[in-house]
């Protein structure tokens, strides 16, 4: 195995996130990037350059999921994938994805220069929309890939102005059949994602890598309540319908659910509440809420949300008012591959870093990477545990043992 040497310098890689980082929506150090937004492109534009200039083959997928390879002397086997993606939430930072795809792409310029010849190929692979936010479901170019989310289903996407994906993916460039998205079982011979933790585990135990054996389930829906309009001065008390008084039950309805189970790893949030019309004197006539309830036994969170299918049927009878639901997604969790998990415990073990098992609870691409190869994750820490926030922060001494680890475990996987 080729080593991966302790004076790995990774000025370069941190240059780079800030430069992706200033790719932004909003203004700097915000970093908002949609999907198929134009920073969104132009961070695409910039990170395939990048590929490009380390000697990659970069190609697109019809969704606009990306793949830069290196090719192997055998280019007969499965490549070795590796990769997260660029898109960030509303108000994020400069790590969450983005320590995935260019410490990725570190990685590959790192057993490069050290004149490592890989066998199998690797592949550093960028999803399309692992955040939720244009289109409401996430791990959207993962999901697709592993065809959990059918291309008939997929046309039905809109955005909340209206627009389908179709739309937006041909106005970004992406023209091709959607039924080419979806991947075979073994696409990978194996897949290993770099994020940061996104949790506060590994910083407060002071340990440098987190070895991801479970990734939780995660189930969205999306809650409609229509009750009935009016003047908020002269429309008296009794007899209301008012459908942000009905939606509140049901938040605080999941928030108990939720609490119920006694389980530290069931966790749910009303992260969307949009009233109609919005104006403080008139009596809320509709409200869409956008729920996320997830937990690492996918059966413990089913039964919450069934909590709050019966919270709905309540309510409605109570006030009135008329429910409808809408499950966007409830996937089930992940146990990554056991043999990948054992090469990166190898790893760090010989480039002297500490590490621990431990759960991953936000979701990654890995889940469905999972799907189609062998599969595991490698977590960072990251400042306080922060993350979907502007003030996300990992040292670039917990990258650079990030990248590290990856580059060892990648060499190994490839030989
Ligand atoms: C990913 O961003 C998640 O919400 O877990
Ligand atoms: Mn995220
Ligand atoms: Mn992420």
């Amino acid at each position: 195995m080729t080593t991966v040497g302790p004076k790995l310098s990774i000025d370069g890689l941190i240059a780079e996130l800030k430069t992706l980082g200033n790719i932004s929506e909003a203004e700097p150090p915000v970093v908002t990037r949609v999907v198929f937004g134009e920073a969104d492109l132009r961070a695409r534009a910039y990170v395939k350059q990048l590929c490009a200039d380390a000697g990659l083959a970069v190609s697109e997928d019809a969704i606009g999921n990306t793949f830069a390879l290196w090719e192997g002397t055998d280019p007969e086997l499965a490549p070795i994938g590796t990769g997260s993606h660029i898109d960030a939430i509303p108000n994020a930072g400069l790590y969450d994805g983005c320590v995935g795809v260019l410490g990725g792409l570190e990685a590959i310029r790192t057993l490069k220069q050290l004149g490592f010849t890989p066998r199998r190929s690797i592949e550093l692979v960028i999803f399309t929309a692992e955040e939720p936010t244009r289109f409401g479901i996430g791990c959207l170019g993962s999901r697709m890939m592993a065809n959990a989310l059918t291309p008939e289903k997929a046309r039905n996407l809109r955005d909340k102005q209206g627009r389908t994906l179709d739309e937006l993916r041909a106005w970004a460039g992406f023209e091709g059949s959607l039924e080419s998205v979806a991947m075979p079982l073994g696409r990978f011979g194996g897949f290993v994602e770099l994020h940061i933790e996104q949790g506060p585990t590994l910083e407060r135990e002071g340990v440098d890598i987190g070895l991801v054996t479970h990734i939780a389930a995660p189930a969205s829906l999306r809650i409609t309540v229509d009750g009935e309009g009016g003047h908020a001065g002269a429309t008296l008390m009794p007899g209301r319908k008012d459908a942000l008084t009905a939606a509140a039950e049901l938040i605080l309805a999941l928030e108990a659910a939720a609490k119920a189970t006694g389980a530290i790893d069931t966790v749910a949030t009303t992260g969307v509440c949009d009233v109609f019309p919005g104006a403080v004197n008139s009596i809320p006539s509709r409200v869409r809420l956008e729920t996320d309830i997830r937990d690492i036994d996918g059966a413990r969170r089913d039964r919450v949300i069934d909590s709050l299918k019966a919270a709905c049927i309540d309510v409605e009878s109570r006030r009135g008012v008329t429910i409808t639901l809408e499950q966007v997604n409830a996937d089930p969790p992940a146990t990554c591959d056991a043999a990948i998990l054992a090469a990166l415990e190898d790893s760090a073990k010989a480039a002297g870093k500490s590490y621990r098992k431990m759960v991953s609870r936000a979701y990654h691409d890995s889940l469905f990477a999972a799907r189609i190869a062998p599969g595991a994750m490698l977590f960072i820490p990251c400042r306080g545990g922060v993350s979907h926030r502007p003030d996300e922060y990992a040292s670039p001494e917990w990258i650079g043992a990030g990248v590290q680890i990856l580059a060892r475990t990648l060499a190994h996987l490839a030989s």
